[in-house]
C-alpha cells in the first residue's frame, strides 16, 4: 500500500525516451510542488560545460549517444539524494536508465517512502521531430521556449543545438533507449505506483495527466480535510 499521510515524502521518477518531455514536465512538477528537480543529463552537461573531470570523462560518451557507466551514475545520484533538500521528496529525470540503476535506486529508497514512477509515452516520429527542432541556451542550458528566436529569455545566452541532437546521434540514443532503458519499464510496470501517460499532447495537457497520475497513485497528500457539520471526527 502507498502511504499518503501528510508529511510523507513525494518521490517521483520520470521515465520515457529521448524527447518524451521528461525534463519539461519534471521542471514544471518540481516547481509547483517546491521539490528539487534532479536531472542526470543536466548534471552531466553542467560538468562538461565547467570542464570538470566528470565532464571530460562523460563528454564523448554523451556525444556518441551512449550511456555513462552505471557505477558513475549511481554514485552521482546516491550523493545527490543524500542531500537534505530531498527529505520532502524529489523529481528524478534521466535516472534510472538501466536495470542495475533501477535496482540501486530501490536500495537508496529503502525507508524513504514510496516512489511514483511516471512513464511518458510518445511515438518515435514525434520524438525525432521534437529533437530536430530543439534549441537550448548555450550558457545556462535550458530548453528554449517557442517564443525565443535567437537568445535565451532567462539569461540572454545564444540559442544552440544540443550536441547530441544531430540526426545520427538521436537515432543512436533511441536505439540505446530501446536496448538498455525500455527494460526498466517492465521492471516497474507491476508496481502500484507505476503510471504510463500519453506524452503526445500539448505540454499543459501532459502536465495535467502527470499530476492526475501521481494523485491516483495516492502520493500527494489530500487537500485540507472538509469537516461536515455534525459528522463524527
Ligand atoms: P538526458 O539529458 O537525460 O537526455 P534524454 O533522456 O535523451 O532526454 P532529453 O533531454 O533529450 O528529452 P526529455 O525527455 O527530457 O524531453 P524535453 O523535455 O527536453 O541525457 C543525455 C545524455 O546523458 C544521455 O544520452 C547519456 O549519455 C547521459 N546520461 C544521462 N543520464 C544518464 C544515466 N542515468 N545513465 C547513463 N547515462 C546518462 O523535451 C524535448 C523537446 O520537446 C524540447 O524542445 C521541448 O520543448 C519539446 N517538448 C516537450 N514536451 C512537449 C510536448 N508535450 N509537445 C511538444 N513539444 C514538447
Amino acid at each position: 500500500m502507498i502511504d499518503s499521510r501528510p508529511g510523507m515524502a513525494l518521490n517521483v521518477v520520470m521515465l520515457g525516451p529521448p524527447g518524451a518531455g521528461k525534463g519539461t514536465q519534471a521542471e514544471r512538477y518540481a516547481r509547483t510542488q517546491s521539490l528539487p528537480k534532479i536531472s542526470t543529463g543536466d548534471i552531466l552537461r553542467e560538468a562538461v560545460h565547467e570542464h570538470t573531470p566528470l565532464g571530460s570523462a562523460a563528454r564523448e560518451t554523451m556525444d556518441r549517444g551512449e550511456l555513462v557507466s552505471d557505477e558513475v551514475m549511481i554514485a552521482i545520484v546516491g550523493e545527490r539524494l543524500g542531500r537534505p533538500d530531498t527529505s520532502r521528496g524529489f523529481v528524478l529525470d534521466g535516472f534510472p536508465r538501466t536495470v542495475p540503476q533501477a535496482r540501486a535506486l530501490d536500495g537508496m529508497m529503502a525507508g524513504r517512502g514510496a516512489v511514483a514512477i511516471v512513464d511518458i509515452v510518445v511515438p518515435e516520429d514525434v520524438l525525432l521531430r521534437r529533437l530536430a527542432a530543439r534549441r537550448i541556451c548555450g550558457d545556462c542550458g535550458i530548453n528554449a521556449a517557442i517564443e525565443w528566436t535567437t537568445s535565451c529569455g532567462q539569461c540572454g545566452g545564444a540559442l544552440v543545438h544540443r550536441t547530441d541532437d544531430g540526426d545520427g546521434v538521436v537515432r543512436e540514443r533511441l536505439r540505446v533507449y530501446l536496448r538498455q532503458t525500455k527494460p526498466i519499464v517492465e521492471f516497474y510496470a507491476g508496481r502500484p505506483t507505476f503510471r504510463a501517460i500519453d506524452g503526445n499532447q500539448p505540454p499543459d495537457v501532459v502536465t495535467a495527466a502527470m499530476d492526475a497520475a501521481i494523485r491516483e497513485a495516492s502520493l500527494v497528500p489530500a487537500g485540507p480535510i472538509k469537516i461536515t457539520p455534525g459528522a463524527a471526527l
